[in-house]
């Protein structure tokens, strides 16, 4: 690590050693950190080491806005002064079949937003946009940000992940955290999510913070801590917030692996799909026009973002952003030309009665067990596996009667995952008595009605 010529040198270890017990660290310690493993100079031991003494120690309020203010400027600051129309973008704090936002970015772009996205990758148990997106045949999410701006301007939204040039710190350590445990930290997570986005020069965020057992905050009180920590962060930096805490006790649609996810969310665009993930889609982008100023209310907002779908206008944007991104635009018009695994299998209830519960990790471990995520840093993608459900929570089912479905390429992975789905689902004799809202609720910035 860097250090001023008078003052000793800072040693990693000594950083590390000093969270591991609890101990505070100076700004001047994890903007040295940050630069270090943005570079590469810091090897990745030490980079997981410090991590889990991050998620097991946390943070004070003074680390964390270090921490994301570090991260934020490890890379460009985008400038997007020159275009005309109210920035706004939408981020999940991750979950199973959450796949928003390939609905929302051309949504909002129809109604008259501008969306620069950067995105994640899988994470853990969850899927990630960037993923879902690459399964489309073609489609590059690597833009540089010269390409990215030009998309932006064309078609009103664009959707990468982090580069070398915008928040590279982050693109290094959410790798990291995929595959060493270390993903559960309010403090990491606000860091990881609010870089990217504070980069992506916009005037307005929303937050989709999920609670439940397919989230990484499975309390609700744990995802309104995260949410008020990153609505407070985004505040100071000027931009207008709004969190909503959503139900992700059970995975959202009905499709799970990157190509059934595109497809599902082509359904929406169409103006079909699932009713939970149509509804989730039009609360966020509500909100999303409400905080860019084009409708008065998230109401009027929902309105709006229903309009562009009935109108076609939402699904030729997206067509349109694909197109530019070197994706194959006739796949949006026939899902068979998306990556379709060569096997299927069915999950079979072994009892009658009615779906009680679904363990949503498993479900989302089970899609990564089959190759739809990653279990290693260097793996790859397999974009066509996945899990098709035919029962959530609430439903009737008979002894015998197929649970889900689960596609595949590989039967040793397909068995273990079909294992891994017979456990998750929990049938008892009678429906369960409280059934969870899908909008918990709402942490908006500082004097925001609605
Ligand atoms: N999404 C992100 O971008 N980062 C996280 O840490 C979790 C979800």
């Amino acid at each position: 690590m860097s250090h001023p010529a008078s003052s000793p040198p800072i040693r990693v270890v000594d950083v590390i050693r000093r969270k591991r017990d609890g101990g505070e660290l100076s700004k001047a310690e994890i903007e040295d950190f940050v630069r270090g493993a943005t570079s590469g100079e810091i090897p990745d031991y030490q980079l997981a080491a410090w991590l889990m003494a991050t998620v097991l120690k946390g943070m004070n309020p003074a680390e964390s806005a270090a921490l994301t203010h570090a991260m934020l400027h490890s890379g460009e600051v985008l400038d997007l002064a020159d275009l005309p129309l109210p920035k706004v973008d939408k981020h999940s704090t991750g979950g199973v079949g959450d796949k928003t936002s390939l609905v929302l970015a051309p949504v909002a772009a129809a109604g008259g937003l501008a969306v620069p996205m950067i995105s994640g990758r899988g994470l853990g148990h969850t899927g990630g946009t960037l993923d879902k997106l690459e399964a489309i045949p073609g489609f590059n999410v690597n833009l540089p940000t010269r390409e990215f701006r030009r998309v932006l301007h064309a078609c009103g939204c664009a959707m990468i992940g982090q580069t070398a040039e915008i928040a590279p710190a982050d693109r290094k350590l959410y790798a990291l955290r995929d595959v060493t445990g270390t993903v559960e930290s309010p403090y990491l997570i606000c860091a990881s999510i609010m870089s990217k986005k504070l980069a992506e020069g916009i005037d307005g965020l929303v937050l989709d913070v999920k609670t439940g057992s397919g989230a990484f905050m499975k309390k609700e009180e744990d995802a309104a801590y995260l949410a008020q920590l990153m609505v407070e962060t985004g505040e100071q930096m000027g931009k207008k917030m709004a969190a909503i805490i959503t139900d992700m006790d059970q995975p959202l649609g009905l499709k799970i692996g990157n190509s059934l996810e595109v497809d599902e969310c082509l359904d929406v665009l169409r103006g079909s799909g699932p009713e939970d993930l149509r509804v989730l889609c039009l609360e966020l982008s509500g909100w999303m026009f409400f905080l860019g100023s084009v409708s008065k209310t998230v109401e009027e907002g929902k309105q709006l973002a229903e309009k562009t779908i009935r109108s076609g206008e939402a699904m030729e944007r997206f067509r349109k952003m694909v197109e530019l991104q070197g994706g194959d635009p006739h796949s949006m018009d026939d899902p068979r030309r998306l990556p379709q695994a060569r096997e299927r299998m069915e999950v079979p209830s072994s009892q009658s009665g009615v779906v009680n519960e679904i363990q949503c990790e498993q479900v989302g471990t089970a899609c990564v067990i089959l190759g739809g995520g990653r279990e290693r840093k260097e793996d790859s993608i397999d974009p066509a596996v996945g899990i098709v459900l035919h029962k959530k929570v609430g439903d009737s089912v008979r002894a015998g009667e197929s649970l889900c479905t689960v596609l595949y390429n590989s039967p040793q992975r397909a068995q273990r995952a079909k294992d891994m789905l017979e456990s998750s689902y929990q049938i008892g004799e009678a429906a369960p008595v409280q059934k969870r809202p899908l909008v918990h609720r709402v942490i908006s910035g500082s004097g925001r009605t609605n």
